[in-house]
């Protein structure tokens, strides 16, 4: 089954800055998806996300949304329409004309799979957290004090073991924390602090 998405244009450049409601983000997660991992998974990426607009790119409340808007949002679809997974919510946001940034970024969230390169800062963190903050659940979920104490290299080593979460593809991981320019460790850090009280 390819996700290919088969374009490179999303969203209107007319509706830069039409952003939607928190609220009205939640609305739609909670109508989409029933699964409440799914929807844990969604909400820590965008915790993560708003939080690195904020402390690492100066970002105003405004950007901030945007970032989070696109972590709530990436995976809406995917529970309800597995094989079309990204196309509905991307026609979604379109319909409801949504800044394109947000569509771009949620587009681009996975190049290997829906053929869209991430271009902007903003798709680039949403690659390099998207996969890692799942990883890092994972890895905190089975410890008896699971994010307390949890530490960086722990995760890392978790990483080399193949068995370990052996469908999260260590390959993505790499080439995107490479595209972020960060280092595995500052964001797996990042990740930590920033998703580890999310409920
Ligand atoms: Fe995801």
């Amino acid at each position: 089954m390819s996700h290919k998405l088969g374009r490179s244009n999303f969203g209107d450049p007319a509706n830069a800055g039409n952003l939607m409601s928190i609220e009205d983000a939640h609305a739609l997660l909670n109508e989409w998806v029933a699964n409440e991992r799914l929807r844990l998974h969604m909400k820590q990426v965008a915790a993560v996300m708003k939080a690195w607009a904020i402390e690492k790119e100066n970002a105003d409340e405004k950007t901030a949304l945007k970032w989070e808007l696109a972590g709530l949002l990436h995976d809406a679809d995917w529970e309800k329409y597995p094989d079309d997974h990204c196309r509905i919510i991307i026609e979604e946001l379109e319909k409801r004309n949504i800044d394109p940034a947000i569509i771009h970024c949620i587009a681009s969230h996975g190049p290997n799979y829906f053929g869209v390169e991430p271009e902007s800062t903003m798709d680039k963190m949403i690659y390099a957290f998207d996969e890692l903050s799942g990883f890092v659940h994972a890895a905190a979920l089975i410890r008896p004090t699971r994010y307390e104490g949890l530490e960086v290299k722990s995760v890392i080593k978790r990483l080399k073991a193949p068995a370990f979460a052996a469908q999260v593809s260590r390959e993505d991981i790499n080439d995107a924390a490479a595209r972020s320019t960060y280092s595995l460790e500052e964001l797996i850090q990042f990740v930590i602090d920033h998703q580890k009280d999310v409920s």
